[in-house]
């Protein structure tokens, strides 16, 4: 059975980045599921409709063919038969991936695309539900968190790096908005599995965490 490791947690965590390298000294692929909901959200931006609008979102969603590649460990995600990789980091995509990811059609579909996904080859998966809903058997589970503060400043110097600038304020009050939606939601609200080991980043390097995350999963699985 392939190794299936679940990381969850809190927008701007650094789950991606620790689930990236995690899943390279492990060497299997990474699965950032965001970007999924993240093409979701920007097939609903791109079709005009209201994403308040369960339905509507949900016919979106049976429509948009949302695809994920990996070329050298790196995850291109797809719709339509186009490359998303780069639109789907925008705010407005990251805002609307929020709104879409809270419809039932929505995530029933995502959740059995990543199964499949996972269950090929193995993968270290991050998300918001994988533990609990997507993976609940999976051998190892993290949650990852930091402060509201902590995380606004480090998606303040992501979107910084591609050039989008945005104030501190507005960064947090997204980050806060976020947390809200996605651990208040009715269908699978974000909160760490029972058997997830819950890792608070604020104060640690990548490589210590990761460092961390590696000790705990070769003593889980025996590897
Ligand atoms: O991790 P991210 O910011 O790329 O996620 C985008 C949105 O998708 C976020 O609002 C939460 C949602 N999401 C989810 O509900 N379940 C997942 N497994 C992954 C992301």
């Amino acid at each position: 059975m392939a190794l299936c490791v679940a990381v969850d947690g809190p927008a701007g965590a650094g789950k991606s980045a620790a689930a990236r390298e995690l899943a390279r000294r492990l060497g299997i692929l990474h699965l950032d599921t965001g970007a999924m909901y993240r093409a979701v959200g920007l097939a609903a931006l791109e079709a005009g409709i209201d994403l308040a609008d369960a339905e509507a979102v949900a016919r979106v969603s049976a429509s948009a063919e949302v695809d994920v590649t990996f070329e050298n460990g790196r995850q291109r995600t797809w719709l339509n038969g186009r490359d998303v990789s780069g639109d789907i980091r925008m705010p407005e995509a990251a805002a609307a991936s929020s709104m879409v990811s809270a419809v039932g059609a929505v995530r029933d579909a995502m959740a059995a695309r990543q199964r499949a996904i996972a269950s090929g080859t193995g993968a270290v998966l991050d998300g918001r539900d994988i533990g609990t809903r997507v993976l609940p058997d999976a051998p190892v589970k993290f949650f990852l968190t930091a402060s509201p503060k902590i995380r606004a400043r480090r998606r303040l110097n992501e979107l910084l790096a591609k050039g989008i600038r945005q104030t501190f304020e507005q960064a947090l009050a997204d980050v806060e908005a976020r947390d809200l939606r996605d651990t208040t939601r009715e269908i699978d609200p974000l909160r760490p599995a029972s058997d997830a080991i819950i890792i608070d980043n604020s104060e640690m390097t990548l490589d210590e965490e990761v460092g961390r995350m590696l000790e705990i999963a070769r003593h889980k699985v025996n590897i």
